[in-house]
């Protein structure tokens, strides 16, 4: 890390914000004195943009920390706020969705549309028996139900769980069995490069026969979306085509008014342990924030802006800024279903181009690839309508910053670096565009209202000019409200660290620059972030051991110049197993197995197979070392090893 930490302090580059960006922004320097001057203030004003079926008179009840309430007086409807609203203030025709399939079909949904489509959908969830507080999983690729299921589900205060489309009917069932779902709705397919990538096989062995496994089955129902047109198998009575039922369906619906803290849903992400946590977010607050974040860091204008962010509803991004966010906004968005380089490598150009997007949101990972692919390709497509470029997910290097300006940007569009994290719910720190004179690769100030610092172990803060760990200070409408099912293990992960001081411990590194800028140095704990995805280091050893010939599995994030970083793994064989079938193709083999068992994104980029792993003397694998061989550095300080000779070993079996 220390290289990249010295490579990043000789970055001086500084982008002021145009005088003509700068004279339209929706933000502007005074949110930052308001917001100091009285933060809970603030932050009911921003609440108040909202509509309240019954307004809030308490803004924040922290006297029961880490368990935050806000709004928690007040009462409101998280569907009718993205939906009803715009259509009640006449802009029902105003187009919501620019809907594009990967191969190339279109879809136009305006607000009048949607809230309808959402109203039928309604009424089905509540014939299927659904009601306030059950849980429903959403396995959908990028097309307009998939939305129209989110606000579905939160318009009749029934709590959403969308599980990725890349995930594995293994990593479906975990979640699905967590949550306690009791519909999934799903498609037969999605289009992902060229050809249909089946959904619906993976839900029918998610909840395939479970006799002798000890759980029941929470899931009743299965509602289908025809899309892919693949053929699927059919559970008579479990399974609804979705076109059987949801057009049928009346369209009145009025939306019920819920307290601000009903739960709207579950996320999974990684954790340092194997299980994925289930992160659960709220309404009242985490809409403020949502709508909020998206106005005054994408700088939206619902009336003119075509908005566009590429992130899939499976992840967090995707709900705050292509569902929750925009949809509050009453913003126009396009939304597209398959991959950025389907049929041809610059199909995300094209897209900008004939849709005249003017906002795009995406992650350091696919402008680095499109780095290597080359200027030429966007060079070719009309880019001129774009006026704000955003990053989120990873931290963003300079170099990649520079080129997402000049290539993308034209050399003049504002780029904010967004950090935050499922667990955060909305953006934390990043620039105000049309504000602040910006710095590549840093993140540089926490927003309005929202309280960080960087300390030491202690607690302490560092000062301008040091590292240490990044914290929030202060509660924040948008925050986690707990694991799913485990308000230990939310206390333990986030609050106890810092508990003294009652900070939120967020997991990740931080330096201030000596003008107080964040610049983000990526996970302290034992998390990967591969292409903008949390992955932990446990659960892919978990899946490695669980093959047939692993006797033990050690897996690192090593710096990837693509991806960020990338998953390697090395491992034992057991002796048995290699008498018997050798290590002839077994590293494919572990790595198309890991795929099977987690998703595609896990995939290991390289599986050593060695004869040791590095280990403390209490036991504890030393992933610094391993990651120090996968990186092909000199391998650091071994003293604290029960047996300093193994490396030599190791390094000596990767080559
Ligand atoms: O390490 C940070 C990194 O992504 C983590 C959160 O991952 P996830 O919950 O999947 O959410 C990703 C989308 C918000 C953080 O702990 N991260 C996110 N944004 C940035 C970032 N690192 C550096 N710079 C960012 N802008």
């Amino acid at each position: 890390m220390s290289s990249q930490i010295d490579h990043l302090l000789t970055e001086t580059r500084r982008f002021a914000p145009s005088a003509s960006f700068a004279a339209q922004a929706v933000a502007d320097r005074e949110l930052y004195e308001r917001a100091a001057a009285d933060r809970e203030g603030f932050w009911a004003d921003q609440a108040r943009a909202l509509h309240w079926h019954t307004p809030f008179t308490r803004v924040l009840d922290w006297s029961n920390p880490p368990f935050a309430e806000w709004f928690g007086d007040g009462e409101l409807n998280v569907a009718y706020n993205c939906l009803d609203r715009h259509v009640e203030a006449g802009n029902g025709e105003r187009v919501a969705l620019r809907w594009e399939g990967e191969p190339g079909d279109q879809r136009t949904v305006t607000y009048a549309q949607l809230t309808d489509e959402v109203k039928r959908l309604a009424n089905v969830l509540t014939d299927l028996g659904v009601e306030r507080g059950d849980r429903v999983a959403i396995y959908l690729p990028m097309i307009p139900e998939a939305i129209a299921s989110m606000l579905a589900v939160a318009r009749i205060g029934a709590v959403h769980s969308v599980v990725f489309g890349g995930f594995s009917a293994d990593s479906l069932r975990a979640r699905i069995d967590d949550a306690g779902a009791k519909v999934v709705i799903t498609a037969d397919g999605g289009w992902r490069k060229g050809k249909v990538s089946p959904l619906k096989p993976a839900v029918d062995l998610a909840l395939a026969d479970r006799n002798g496994s000890g759980i029941q089955e929470s899931v009743e129902h299965v509602l289908v979306v025809k899309r892919g047109e693949n053929d699927v198998d059919w559970s008579e009575g479990r399974d609804l085509w979705w076109h059987d039922v949801v057009p049928q369906a009346s369209n009145a619906h009025e939306a019920e008014a819920f307290p601000a803290e009903t739960p709207l849903f579950i996320l999974y992400t990684s954790g340092t342990t194997g299980k994925p946590k289930g992160i659960l977010h709220t309404s009242g607050g985490y809409l403020t924030q949502a709508a909020f974040t998206n106005r005054v860091v994408h700088d939206v204008h619902p009336e003119t802006d075509v908005y566009w962010c590429t992130a899939d509803i499976g992840w967090i991004t995707g709900h705050t800024y292509v569902t929750y966010g925009p949809l509050a906004n009453g913003a126009t968005q396009l939304l597209y279903e398959g991959t950025p380089d389907t049929p041809h490598p610059g199909r995300w150009w094209e897209l900008i181009e004939k849709h005249g997007v003017t906002i795009f949101y995406t992650a350091p990972t696919a402008i680095r690839s499109f780095m290597k692919i080359g200027r030429d390709v966007p060079q070719k497509f009309d880019l001129s309508s774009l006026r704000l470029l955003g990053s989120v997910g990873e931290p963003i290097n300079p170099e990649a910053w520079v080129w997402y300006r000049e290539i993308i940007g034209a050399d003049e569009t504002p780029i904010v670096d967004t950090w935050w994290q499922t667990e955060t719910g909305a953006i934390m720190i990043s620039a105000l565009p049309g504000v602040t004179e910006t710095k590549p690769g840093s993140a540089q100030v926490p927003l309005p209202g929202v309280s960080i610092a960087v300390v030491d172990d202690q607690g302490e803060p560092v000062g301008n000019g040091s590292g240490g760990l990044l914290v929030v200070t202060e509660p924040w409408p948008s925050m986690l409200r707990g694991i799913w099912g485990d308000p230990d293990r939310y206390r333990e992960t986030y609050w106890e660290k810092f508990a003294d001081k009652g900070y939120y411990f967020a997991g990740d590194g931080a330096r201030l620059d000596d003008d107080g800028d964040v610049w983000l140095l990526g996970r302290v704990d034992d998390v990967m972030n591969v292409s903008g995805h949390r992955l932990s280091t446990a659960e892919i050893e978990s899946a490695l051991v669980g093959h047939e010939g692993v006797a033990e599995a050690a897996v690192v994030g090593a710096s990837d110049e693509t991806t960020g970083q990338a998953v390697v793994a090395f491992v034992i064989i057991k002796s048995r197993y290699l008498k018997q079938k050798g290590v002839e193709g077994l590293g494919d083999e572990l790595r198309t197995w890991v795929g099977a068992q987690i998703g595609p994104i896990a995939r290991p980029r390289d599986v050593y197979i060695v004869g040791e792993l590095p280990k403390t003397r209490s036991g504890k694998i030393m992933r610094r070392l391993l990651r120090d061989v996968a990186e092909g550095r000199e391998v650091g300080d071994t003293t604290t090893l029960a047996d300093t000779a193994v490396m030599s070993v190791i390094s000596a079996q990767v080559k």
